[in-house]
């Protein structure tokens, strides 16, 4: 019995994939205690605000609102506000953070949010406010309890950190360097969720998932844990992110091409189509090297969807460069694209460059690019047609709906009592309106 017992909790969630499995673990640390999520923040016990630093923009959001919870919390002091995450992590995070939100009860970075309940045992004993950010990790939340916020597709973390160091990214700043789970612990979490909890994605995570296994006392590289993680029996398939282009090698095209457990879709990063640009990012490698994978991967799985982030307005970004991520996404032709406009983070090389860009100017370019990517999207539904694609089958509103690896839905009109969540390959038969439609072969 402690003295969380019996109360209430809510978590809210800033930035990536990572920071919302990291807040499904949160929530199975809350829940051990004894404690009841709920959805109201305003009414919650507890409430943790799970943070993220890679842009202005996801901090401000954050920032505010912490804010707005102010004057609850001054109403009712027992209230117990928790800042953690990327946020605090950034060098002199914490002190800024302490200045600006002293009504904040717990501020804990990220390598320390596993001795979450710790700090809260702790506080329920002193009633002292804690500022504790620290250095290295100890120790991690894998393998605790966890509660998920999705019944078909899990994450699971594989790496930990970044050690690239794009001149632009803050991530291995607040996340530090690169650490890998061995294979046995994930290749456990893995099939507990396939075989005994009945999902139907495994999405393994990491910054970079390519860099998975160099630091391990038994080298294992990435397709040879995708390899290994096939090996256990059921119904899934295997989705991961993020890809970094420079350690992406023909071993993986080819594992993604001969394992049926690896969904056919990609996230590959460009961040710009210009290579004098990738160079002052730090990226490692040059347009010709990404096109030249971009063509090994459209030529090995032909039906392989193809996402990617840009960045908008980095220093010094001309319009010619501009132009040259334009035209690189006329030419892949990808099926999303996630664009960001260049955010200054304090502490990275590239917020000390020269020239650069004002906001109006990234934002005329950022909204250039997303009607451009638009039409593309628009254009690309054609390629779908007469294709044959391994759905998983789900019920929408009923009927029954089969959805690619890259997320699209195509509708089964003529096949409505059908079980659920299970994989099947559909043809896409018609196309109106943009909708999609086929036939389970
Ligand atoms: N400004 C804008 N976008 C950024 N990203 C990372 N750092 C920044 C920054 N300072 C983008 C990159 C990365 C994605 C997760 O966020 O495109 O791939
Ligand atoms: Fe940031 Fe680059 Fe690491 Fe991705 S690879 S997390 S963009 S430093």
């Amino acid at each position: 019995m402690n003295s969380y017992q019996g109360k209430t909790f809510n978590v809210v969630t800033y930035g990536c994939q990572m920071n919302v499995h990291e807040s499904e673990k949160i929530r199975g640390v809350l829940s051990s205690l004894g404690m009841q999520e709920i959805e109201d923040i305003e009414s919650a016990d507890v409430v943790v605000f799970n943070t993220c630093c890679i842009r202005e923009g996801a901090e401000d959001r954050a920032y505010n609102n912490v804010m707005a919870l102010r004057p609850i919390k001054e109403k009712n002091p027992s209230k117990i506000i928790i800042l953690c995450g990327c946020m605090p992590q950034q060098p002199k995070g914490k002190y800024k953070l302490k200045e600006r939100l002293p009504f904040v009860d717990i501020i804990i970075g990220t390598h320390n949010v596993n001795q979450l309940d710790q700090y809260l045992l702790k506080y329920a004993m002193t009633k002292e406010h804690i500022y504790d950010i620290i250095e290295k990790p100890i120790g991690s939340l894998d393998n605790n309890n966890c509660v998920r916020d999705d019944k078909i597709n899990a994450y699971v973390n594989i790496i930990y950190g970044c050690n690239k160091f794009c001149t632009y990214c803050i991530v291995p700043y607040v996340r530090g360097r690169e650490k890998s789970r061995t294979p046995q612990d994930i290749y456990r979490e893995v099939k507990d969720l396939v075989q005994n909890q009945g999902y139907k994605y495994i999405t393994l995570l990491g910054q970079n998932v390519n860099s998975y296994g160099k630091d391990l006392k038994e080298k294992m590289s990435f397709s040879e844990l995708l390899t290994y993680l096939c090996q256990i029996e059921g119904d899934f398939k295997i989705k991961f992110m993020t890809s970094h282009p420079m350690d992406l090698g023909d071993d993986l095209i080819k594992v993604m091409k001969q394992e049926s457990k690896v969904a056919k879709a990609l996230h590959l990063p460009v961040q710009s189509g210009s290579s004098h640009i990738l160079e002052k990012m730090n990226r490692h490698y040059d347009i010709k090297h990404y096109m030249s994978i971009i063509k090994k991967l459209k030529r090995a799985i032909p039906n392989i969807s193809l996402s990617t982030d840009i960045i908008v307005g980095f220093p010094g970004e001309s319009e010619k460069d501009f132009n040259l991520t334009l035209k690189l996404l006329k030419k892949v032709k990808y099926d999303q694209v996630f664009a960001f406009m260049y955010s200054k983070r304090t502490g990275t090389p590239a917020a000390t460059f020269d020239n650069q860009i004002d906001e109006k100017e990234k934002n005329i370019r950022l909204n250039k690019l997303l009607r451009l990517q638009k039409l593309i999207q628009k254009d690309q539904i054609k390629k779908y047609f007469n294709k044959t694609y391994d759905c998983l089958i789900r019920h929408i509103n009923g009927i029954a709906v089969g959805i690619t690896d890259g997320g699209k839905d195509i509708y089964i009109p003529n096949y409505k009592y059908v079980n659920q969540n299970y994989f099947a390959k559909v043809k896409v038969e018609d196309i109106r309106n943009h909708k999609l439609s086929g036939v389970i072969k």
